[in-house]
């Protein structure tokens, strides 16, 4: 590994002995671990995190997107600090709620009604669980690749590699946990993105028992490379025709365009999943929809189909920091952050051009991401990648955060936040230039 240890990380380093003895592995999450322990956070803002180390980085990763406005913004924490002092979850409800509610159902039609929750993985969960509950079908959907959080349906067939996925006609499920049951492998038609004829056969073999299929218009995992129109129609126009629900996962693209990645595309999903960016730097999620589909939720229906609850769901503080910075997060604010993101994206071309390696972009809005590769990829297994070139990729990433003093998204992808302006592109351009020269010979070896 060339990692050095030569940098500021003594009291890092001892926190994470301590950690180890009580958490397991050390932490929470398992995308915050990195050899040889976990840095650990003093203080954040905007753009630069310092660690308890007193080394300073600029944040390319954004809390795996979810920060829009980096961190500790001033007019965010301003208004958390207000609701603080009122309280933070009470066994009633808020205003706060309703407001935050009428503000992301004007900026979207195809939201007529929603419903908060508290992380992107229990949005998918409600989602799906709803599509059954209004379909009276049990199977879902998916992308072979996709991540769509940690409920057992969602995640089947997110990690695949070639000696497990199968025939690209009909790609295997495969479960990401031990133990997964096998009812739940049966309940999954997985699928590959961007391939039209083989997804519609395999709709078609299993429209009997399809809930819905669930779509990231933009999938980070798949290779974050926009949804293809044509392909989206066809899907679209098939479960208008066999009345299945089309559900998008929008817990990252949102950011994409001021109605979410959606509103790029001439379809209607009949529900969505959000969170990330729309909490304002606090844990959130959210079911956005049809009214009638979404009415299974209804507690004043005489059958609730499907009972719903959680104890800290749209809890004030996730509401109010939600929804100041949703309105921070304008159509200008939209415009300006990808059109940073754009600017970024022709400085580093022009980079990996001068440096002479095969590496792509792809990505969509304020996102990126850098495959080691000749061509861009369009489907998850050209963009898979094997354990030699995540181990290359983990080098890269090191370099990145030992000597150029920044960080991204473990994939080797940028999250970018309002907070960025071109110093930060410059930097982060200067430092991809370094990297890209350094381990030039590595890229060239293996890149196909
Ligand atoms: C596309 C997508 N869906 C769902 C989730 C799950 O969200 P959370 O981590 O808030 O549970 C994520 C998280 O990264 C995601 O990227």
């Amino acid at each position: 590994m060339s990692t050095p240890l030569n940098i500021n990380r003594r009291n890092s380093s001892a926190l994470y002995k301590k950690a180890k003895e009580v958490i397991t592995g050390g932490v929470s999450r398992n995308t915050i671990y990195r050899r040889p322990h976990p840095f650990y956070v003093a203080k954040a803002n905007g753009s630069y995190v310092t660690d308890i180390d007193a080394n300073t980085r600029i944040d390319f990763a954004n809390n795996m997107a979810s920060l829009i406005h980096g961190h500790a913004h001033p007019v965010v924490n301003e208004a958390v600090i207000s609701q603080l002092q009122r309280g933070t979850a009470y066994t009633m409800g808020t205003g706060i709620e309703v407001e935050f509610a009428e503000l992301l159902t004007e900026r979207n039609k195809n939201f007529e009604k929603i419903r908060f929750v508290n992380s992107g993985t229990e949005a998918v969960m409600a989602m799906i669980k709803a599509s059954r509950a209004y379909t009276g079908k049990a199977k879902i959907a998916k992308a072979e690749g996709a991540y769509h959080g940690t409920y057992d349906f969602a995640e089947i067939s997110q990690i695949v590699k070639p000696e497990n996925w199968g025939n690209i006609d009909q790609p295997n499920p495969v479960p990401v946990t031990y133990g997964t049951p096998k009812g739940v492998l049966n309940d999954v038609v997985v699928f590959p993105y961007n391939d039209t004829e083989r997804t519609i056969k395999l709709l078609e073999a299993n429209k009997a028992d399809l809930a819905c299929v669930l779509l990231d218009p933009v999938s980070h995992r798949v290779g974050l490379f926009p949804i293809e129109e044509d392909y989206l129609v066809a899907i679209y126009n098939w479960t208008r025709k066999n009345k299945v629900l089309l559900v998008f996962d929008e817990v990252v693209t949102y950011r994409v365009a001021y109605s979410g990645a959606q509103e790029l595309y001439p379809v209607t999903p009949d529900m969505t999943a959000l969170g990330k960016i729309i909490g304002g730097g606090f844990p959130v999620g959210a079911i956005a929809g049809n009214a009638d589909v979404m009415s299974v939720f209804d507690p004043t229906r005489k059958v609730i189909k499907q009972p719903h609850s959680g104890t800290f769901s749209a809890n004030p503080i996730t509401m109010t920091a939600g929804k100041v910075a949703m309105e921070l997060f304008d159509k200008q604010g939209v415009d300006d952050i990808n059109n940073i993101t754009n600017i970024a994206k022709n400085q580093l071309r022009d980079v990996i051009k001068e440096a002479d390696v095969p590496v792509v972009i792809t990505g969509a809005g304020s996102m990126f991401r850098f495959h080691l590769r000749h061509n861009e990829p369009r489907s998850h297994r050209e963009t898979y990648q094997n354990p030699e070139e995540i181990k290359l990729i983990k080098e890269i990433l090191d370099y990145l955060f030992y000597h150029e003093d920044l960080m991204m998204i473990n994939t080797f992808a940028c999250m970018f936040a309002t907070t960025i302006t071109q110093v930060e592109v410059d930097r982060l351009t200067e430092a991809l230039f370094n990297a890209f020269k350094k381990y030039k010979k590595e890229i060239h070896s293996f890149a196909k």
